[in-house]
């Protein structure tokens, strides 16, 4: 596997990064995920974009302009051959002497690489995920596509162990989000519900393109805080990313929803975002 380090294209085992790199020591950085189908990368102006948005909040200036990131992405996928999988970016603040405050005039370290992956016939997909809920304790800025995650690693690993795929998160009673997607829930009244974006949570590439969706085809949905009970109660779950696509939910906390199968209303997202992705 090739994989891209500050410039250079590597064989993954000698791809590498300082020890003293600012990603590694202080979590001082972002990155992105971006899907390829049949080769293409899927949604990628929004990946860029937030990949922008991400880098001005924390005060990183971006190392690249879009057609230069969008060069580098392409030739990996070309280079590994991917015709489905991902594309991961990731900038950090470079590498410098151990000092908490920015350091003056460091270049970033940009790293790339892809991973080949099933995303359109996913078994899970088929037999639906089951989620978890647990505590949301991570930090106030969501909204930034931070490279520190551990409070997702901790949740995905209880989900993991519980049996379930994904861990849906939890601030005052109501969900922010998956532990890496964006949470859904489909009321007995056919309406969808997800949570409005703010600093609570990211702003998904997927979540954005699956409510122009539903707009499109006349789907009720409806931007609102929605609680832990109403999840439980809801006819159908399902969440969105960039390497899940939309996927089912069947049961939450060991609840099953409706008849414990995927649901129409993701089904048909699903098939939507398959067809119509950019
Ligand atoms: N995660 N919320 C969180 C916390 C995420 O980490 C992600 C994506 C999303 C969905 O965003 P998008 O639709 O733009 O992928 C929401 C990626 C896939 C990851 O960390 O691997």
């Amino acid at each position: 596997r090739i994989a891209y380090v500050n410039g250079e294209y590597l064989p993954l085992e000698q791809a590498s990064v300082s020890v003293m790199d600012r990603g590694f020591l202080f979590a001082d950085g972002i990155y992105e995920v971006a899907a390829v189908l049949g080769g293409r990368l899927v949604d990628n102006a929004g990946h860029l974009a937030r990949l922008e948005r991400s880098l001005s909040e924390i005060g990183i200036a971006n190392p690249h302009p879009v057609e230069e990131w969008v060069r580098i992405e392409t030739e990996l996928v070309s280079r590994n051959g991917v015709t489905e999988g991902l594309v991961y970016l990731q900038v950090t603040r470079g590498v410098a002497e151990r000092d908490f405050t920015f350091p003056k005039d460091t270049p970033t370290t940009v790293v790339a690489f892809t991973q080949a992956k099933t995303i359109t016939d996913n078994p899970l997909a088929e037999t639906g995920a089951k989620v978890i809920t647990v505590p949301d304790i991570r930090w106030q800025r969501r909204d930034i596509k931070s490279v520190a995650l551990l409070a997702q690693v901790l949740a995905k690993q209880q989900a993991a162990e519980a049996g379930a795929a994904e861990a849906f998160m939890v601030e005052d009673g109501s969900i922010t989000e998956g532990s890496s997607s964006t949470a859904f829930i489909v009321t007995k009244e056919g309406t969808i519900i997800t949570r409005p974006l703010s600093n609570a949570l990211l702003p998904g590439i997927t979540r954005r393109a699956v409510i122009a969706l539903a707009a499109e085809f006349d789907l009720k949905l409806e931007e609102r805080l929605f609680s832990v009970e109403e999840l439980h109660d809801a006819a159908e779950a399902f969440y969105t990313s960039a390497s899940a696509f939309v996927m089912p939910v069947v049961s939450v906390d060991g609840k099953v929803l409706g008849d414990g199968r995927p649901g129409p209303v993701a089904r048909r997202l699903r098939e939507l975002y398959f067809t119509f992705a950019e």
